[in-house]
This record gives structure tokens, sequence and C-alpha cells, in this order.
């Protein structure tokens, strides 16, 4: 990948106006579409995973799980078990990691050809558009998939130990989820919890600094996840994850408490289609730093993608084909691309 001037840097000098290379045309993707904070404030489908494990509301709150994995590919999710310091940490780590001078941050930035450190997502061109986001990405588990190298030590102190206990913390809510919703799907419970008990986590941490003109420039662009599911955690109340539903975006709230779930491409091949991987992005704001903190689970490398047999039938055939996890991730790898605004993405 190629540096880029991280956007911390950018705006720390006052800038009236966003230099050209972030200008997007945000109506491009999708012509119906752009929303901003108040617009349209549509209630995402709200989990608990308190009534998952409780026989006396499984039945209803998996049949609510249904709905929202198959209506909206996304969801809120309380009583996820998460204990709040180990959130906190993550969230005082992450903040103070952005806070540090870029001296510092640069000690961990990406190398070419690789996601993994600080810097940005695919900047593969001098030419390409930019997004409005200075991001860390770690891969967390297995931990020998760990590039230390790459991890903040003693600034910010205890960095490491938070990242590592809230990894172990989003896979036990990953794994939880993924139970329920092969359970929701009629497939086996077990099987999936170990999948993705054996699965890859990757974090990234991103920082969206304010942006004189938000509504010319774009946080991350539209593209549905690769992983199995990703789980989100806001590190404060403010709105910038945008979904599109019905051929409009709309923001999703954060809520207190709660993490926000999506179902990734991985879970959209294994259930047929039946659940969609939901397009969304990121938009940033006029007057404040937003930082979230995105945990992709993928299943064991095991584990071949592909349609869930159980879901097969002369009625329904199988819409997708067949995966090992290496010919996967090739075939996402290979067609990365630029589009015509000159912003990379897979599909
Ligand atoms: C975010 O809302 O900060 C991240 C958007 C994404 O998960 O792609
Ligand atoms: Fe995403």
């Amino acid at each position: 990948s190629i540096p880029v001037p991280s956007i911390k840097e950018l705006v720390a000098q006052p800038l009236d106006t966003v230099p050209l290379r972030y200008i997007r045309d945000l109506d491009a993707d999708y012509p119906t579409a752009a929303a901003f904070p108040g617009d349209s404030s549509v209630q995402l489908p709200l989990l608990d995973m308190a009534k998952l494990v409780d026989p006396q509301y499984q039945e209803i709150e998996l049949q609510k799980l249904h709905d929202a994995c198959k209506n909206w590919g996304i969801f809120q999710l309380i009583g996820h078990g998460v204990p709040d310091e180990s959130l906190k940490a993550m969230h005082k780590k992450t903040q103070e990691f952005f806070d540090l001078s870029p001296e510092d941050k640069n000690q961990y930035a990406q190398k070419p050809g690789s996601l993994e450190g600080y810097g940005q997502a695919f900047v593969i061109s001098e030419d390409q558009k930019l997004e409005w986001c200075d991001m860390i990405f770690l891969k967390a588990i297995p931990t020998h998939t760990r590039k230390l190298e790459f991890w903040p030590e003693e600034q910010p102190r205890n960095f490491r130990e938070a990242l590592h206990v809230y990894s172990h913390d989003m896979r036990k809510t990953a794994v939880s989820i993924i139970g329920f919703i092969a359970m929701a799907l009629g497939l086996d419970f077990k099987d999936f919890r170990e999948v993705f008990e054996g699965g890859n986590y990757d974090v990234r941490m991103n920082c969206y600094p304010p942006c004189p003109e938000p509504e010319r420039v774009i946080g991350i662009s539209s593209h549905a996840d690769l992983s199995g599911i990703t789980l989100l955690t806001d590190c404060g109340d403010i709105p910038g994850l945008q979904v599109l539903k019905d051929g409009r975006w709309v923001f999703v709230e954060p809520i207190t408490d709660g993490m926000v779930v999506n179902i990734g491409i991985i879970m959209e091949i294994v259930s047929n289609g039946v659940y969609k991987a939901p397009y969304h992005r990121a938009a940033v704001n006029r007057h404040k730093d937003r930082f979230s903190i995105v945990t992709f689970c993928y299943p064991s490398k095991k584990f071949d993608i592909k349609p869930a047999k159980e879901l097969i039938n002369p009625d329904s055939l199988a819409l997708y084909k067949s995966f090992t996890n290496d010919e996967y991730f090739r075939s996402f790898y290979e067609r990365t691309e630029l589009s015509d605004d000159g912003v990379p993405f897979i599909d």
C-alpha cells in the first residue's frame, strides 16, 4: 500500500475545505440514498442474548433473530455478556492510540501489500480517492497469527492486554450468536459453535476525525463484509455507521451497552442467501472524533464455505458455489480493483 497522510494530521491544521482526493460523489453507488443524522431514525432490530439463552424466551427470540438476519442482515445486540470493563478498557486504549504523535503511531505503520498495522485501508494507487478514516488493523485470534510488531507496546500502556482480553470476549459472543444463527436456520448448533470456536478473529480500530465538509467525504465506502459475522462496538454515542436498507442509507444509532452484529458474505453463502450480508459504510461528522472497533469473525480454515446441505433440496437449489477457505479469499483478492470513482472495491 501507498503511504498517505493520516486524517488526524490533515485536520491538525485549520481546514475550511476538504482536499480533492477525499471528495466523493456520495450518491454515485446508490442514487436514492444519502442519509444524514436525524434524517431517518429507523430502529434496527434489537436482540437480547440473555433471552436467547433462556428457555422461557428462546423460541420467540430465535424467531426475532431469524427475521433480523433475513430482513436486515444487521441488528443491535444487548445482553451479550462482554464485561463492561473489557469494553471500556479497549475503547480507552483505542482513543489513546490515535492520540499518539504521528511518529509514535508510524512505528506500527502498514507494510507494502498488507492491511495489517496502522494506516488506511486499500491505498493501492496515487490517484485513487481516499477515505476519511485512520485505522489500525490487527489479527488477534488464534494467538499464533498475531504480528506483534504491529501491536502498540509501551504506549498506550496495556494496549496489548486490553486487546487480548477484548478479542477473547468478542469470540465468546460470536460463538454464542453463531450457534443461535445456526439454530434459527435449522442447522447444527454445536457444529457451528465449534467451527467459530476454532476460527480467526481480526480487529480493526477506526478513528474518524471531524471533517469540515462531512457530506462530501466518506469514512469507509460501501461494502459487504467478507467475514462470517462482524461485531462492532462504538466508543461513544456518535452515529456514523450506515446500512443500505430497501435502497436507502439508514444511520445506525449506537445504543448504550449494545453492540452491532452483521452477517458477512460467508454466512450469506452458508444460509444459501436466506440471510444477506448487508451493504454498509461509515459517514463522518463535523465536530467530533468518532471511534469504533470492528471484530471480523471467520470460521476455522478447515471449514468449506458453501450452502449448508440442510438448506438444499429439489425446491431450493444451491445459489452459491462451494469454496475452500483459500479459494474464497483468493476469489476476492483477485477481483480487487478500482471502481470508476477511484475507490477500491471488492464485489
Ligand atoms: C464503522 O461503523 O466504524 C465501521 C463500518 C464498517 O464496519 O465497515
Ligand atoms: Fe464492514
